[in-house]
């Protein structure tokens, strides 16, 4: 039987990052898991984020962005092409060839950190001393592993549609709109969330009709409601995405189109026929297959596992961390979780801050956010101030031919910290860096007004709109 120091169930990036910084700090660590390639014929480690999540999707979002630009954007600059042809097969195949490398990349990680990499489903089986005893079953083949310390990195799976069942064929989930090998003449989507969104944008780029159906009257409801607007223009208007909010679904029909019956808000009914739908209506929790009842492991009603603040469990020793637990479903929330569960095990102090944890939504133009919303402070009555600048006049943006987008800074009113940043636009991606630092820093606009940001920069319409927050905008 082996016994670890730590070990770590499942190998997305909240489990892969605890396991490498455990082993980093000394502990004789162990990472079980049990995702596959997707042939189905070889583990895969990387979770939902390196196999069927953010690395695919950004793959394919730049294939798409491609095509488009060479379509569309080429001839502005002077460069004529001859037909542009769309191969989604090879795209897939590029796609496939980056994943294939990250996940392998993990593997060598795992191997020059000395993490003991397992495969297969782990399930508690109870105490044996100080040790937390698992069973880990590899296609049939069960061994027993022991851990003092375990952390629970499970994640999550897509939220069925109890109206109709995911075949990955003409219904999809995130999986099947990763794998579409031919163009889908008309392609529903169930959802305007994140997946939605970059999804929907692929297909359309390279040709799809694209139609989102959306329950919440409100687009993008998380995100500030100014950004949320103007992208709602962009997508809508300029796109030609269709993105109909405050549907009710009534019936959805899989045969060799997919028909779906829904109510408008406006309480009309209609029926929509598509190629293919895919279903993106949020994730759940995964604890499938952990037997957590037979060690009372306590999940809360949505079945998320119960954890306080620093990702401690009801049971002594056992920690969980990404999606399995409350808080944003990202990936960067997974891998700090991971990391300061490893450094809490080795006795340190690590903090994470959840206000300064950075959203990004990949469509073009990009959306990106941290902190609060003007939204959100209204509802708390926090008084605030708040400058916004746009990409439309920024020289960098275009020569990039992207001029299009905004960044807000909202500010206290009487101390002038900055208690959001909110952008839509070009690479605002890596732009939302900037505030996410400045907050950690707990930086007043006023000093991210007086550094100095490198011209022609696309951080210009940061500085601009820290300048703004006080009246004193330079190109405003
Ligand atoms: P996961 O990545 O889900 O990994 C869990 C692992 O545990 C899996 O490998 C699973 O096989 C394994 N496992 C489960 N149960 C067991 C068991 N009993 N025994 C052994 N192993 C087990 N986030 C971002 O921050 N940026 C993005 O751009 C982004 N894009 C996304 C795009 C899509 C299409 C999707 C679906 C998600 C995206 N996300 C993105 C979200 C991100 O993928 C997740 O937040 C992240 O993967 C969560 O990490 P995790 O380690 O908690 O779980
Ligand atoms: P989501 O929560 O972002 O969006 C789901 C949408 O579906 C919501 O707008 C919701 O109102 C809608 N919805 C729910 N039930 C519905 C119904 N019956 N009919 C119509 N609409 C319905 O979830 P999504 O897009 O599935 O993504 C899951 C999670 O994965 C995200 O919340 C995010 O945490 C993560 N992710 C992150 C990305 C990023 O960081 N760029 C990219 C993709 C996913």
């Amino acid at each position: 039987m082996s016994q670890f120091d730590v070990v770590v169930i499942g190998a997305g990036p909240g489990g892969y990052i605890a396991a490498i910084r455990a082993a980093q700090l000394g502990f004789k660590t162990a990472c079980i898991d049990a995702g596959v390639n997707k042939a189905g014929d070889a583990p895969a480690l990387g979770g939902t984020c390196l196999n069927v999540g953010c690395i695919p999707s950004k793959a394919l979002l730049q294939s798409s962005e491609h095509f488009h630009a060479a379509q569309h954007d080429f001839a502005a600059h002077g460069i004529t092409v001859g037909e542009v042809k769309f191969d989604a097969a090879k795209m897939i195949e590029r796609k496939d060839g980056i994943v294939t490398k990250l996940t392998g990349g993990i593997k060598f990680l795992f191997q020059k950190n000395k993490v003991t990499s397992l495969f297969g489903t782990a399930s508690f089986v109870g105490k044996n001393g100080d040790f937390w005893q698992l069973e880990v079953d590899d296609r049939g083949e069960k061994t027993t592993v022991e851990g003092k310390h375990i952390i629970v990195a499970t994640g999550s799976t897509p939220r069925p549609l109890p109206l109709v069942d995911i075949d990955n064929v003409n219904v999809l989930d995130n999986e099947g709109a990763l794998n579409l090998t031919e163009v889908p003449a008309k392609l529903g989507v169930i959802g305007a969330g994140v997946i939605g969104l970059e999804m929907g944008s692929v297909w359309n780029r390279v040709g799809s009709e694209v139609t989102i159906l959306e329950a919440s009257p409100v687009f993008l409801a998380a995100a500030d409601q100014q950004i949320a607007k103007e992208a709602f223009k962009y997508f809508t208007r300029e796109q030609g995405l269709k993105i109909e909010l405050g549907v009710k679904l009534n019936k959805i029909t899989s045969g060799e189109k997919v028909t779906v019956e829904f109510t408008t808000a406006k309480g009309e009914a209609q029926t929509a026929e598509f190629d293919k739908l895919i279903v993106a209506i949020g994730r759940v929790p995964n604890t499938h297959g952990l037997n957590a009842e037979a060690v009372g492991l306590q999940k809360d009603d949505r079945g998320f596992i119960v954890v306080d603040g620093e990702c401690r469990t009801n049971l002594p020793n056992v920690w969980a961390i990404g999606d399995v637990v409350r808080g944003p479903m990202l990936a960067h929330k997974a891998s700090d979780e991971g990391v300061a569960v490893a450094e809490r095990i080795a006795g340190q102090k690590p903090h994470l801050d959840f206000n300064t944890i950075p959203w990004v939504i990949y469509t073009d133009p990009e959306i990106a956010w941290v902190g609060k919303t003007e939204e959100q402070l209204k509802a708390e009555g926090v008084e605030y101030k708040k400058g916004t600048s746009g990409f439309a006049a920024n020289g960098r943006a275009m020569g990039l031919g992207k001029a299009k987008g905004t960044v807000k800074i909202l500010a206290d009113a009487k101390t002038d910290r900055i208690l959001g940043v909110h952008m839509i636009g070009p690479m605002v991606s890596e732009l939302i860096t900037e505030g996410v630092v400045g907050m950690e820093f707990s930086a007043s606009s006023e000093d991210i007004a007086r550094i100095v940001h490198a011209h022609p920069t696309l951080s210009e319409v940061v500085h601009e709109a820290a300048l703004a927050v006080d009246k004193r905008a330079l190109h405003g």
